[in-house]
């Protein structure tokens, strides 16, 4: 752990760098419907029960954490949707303080689970779950299929990332809800 770095709430002035850190670390082809935007930030600095966090190396913002306490229909249920750090910070133990302090605030609050979903070719992010205390309870694939009358697919071509928003709307509406129930 680096006592240099400190953990605090994240504020309005905070948005430009968190935004900006998510677009460099994000694979936002791995999983079609994961979004990264300025909406996805401002909806959570919006809520009044976010729990967000930045970790900050003198004034830079080298790592952040969003969580709520809004998950699909389960109003005891917590999320913790996004979480990142600088590359040139990463395996310094910053992640797991903000999952720490986010995961403490959201339990005050009263969340019986935080529910929190990895792609499960993320190995830092499945390590930091597993070693957080998260455990794996359910499994999403996404499976894909191909219009016949459209060329074939190369192979490594990503797959399109979809609108602002999309995931959360898709989490709204139960899509997603065999990746929560239990928790994640
Ligand atoms: C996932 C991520 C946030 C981890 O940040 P980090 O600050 O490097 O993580 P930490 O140093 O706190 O490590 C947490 C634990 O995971 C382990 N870990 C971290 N990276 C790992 C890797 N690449 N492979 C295996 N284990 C790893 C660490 O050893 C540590 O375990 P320990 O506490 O037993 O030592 C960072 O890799 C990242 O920003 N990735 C890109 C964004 C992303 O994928 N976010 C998740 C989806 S929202």
């Amino acid at each position: 752990m680096d006592p240099a770095i400190a953990i605090v709430p994240m504020g309005l002035g905070h948005l430009r760098q968190v935004l900006d850190l998510g677009h460099e670390v994000f694979d936002i082809t791995a999983k079609p419907y994961t979004s990264w935007s300025l909406t996805s930030v401002a909806e959570h600095l919006d809520s009044p029960d976010n729990a967000c966090w930045i970790a900050l190396d003198s004034d830079r913002v080298v790592g952040f954490v969003l969580g709520s306490m809004e998950f699909e229909h389960r109003d005891d249920w917590a999320y913790l949707e996004w979480i990142a750090v600088s590359p040139d910070m990463q395996g310094h133990g910053i992640a797991r303080r903000l999952v720490d302090v986010c995961s403490e605030a959201l339990f005050a609050r009263g969340a019986k689970r935080i529910v929190t979903d990895v792609e499960n070719r993320n190995a830092a992010s499945s390590a930091l779950m597993t070693r957080s205390g998260f455990t794996p309870a359910a499994t999403v694939t996404l499976f894909v299929r191909p219009n016949p009358t459209e060329p074939e697919p190369d192979p490594d071509e990503a797959l399109p990332a979809v609108a602002p928003g999309t995931k959360r709307a898709l989490i709204r509406r139960g899509r997603l809800a065999g990746e929560g129930r239990g928790a994640r």
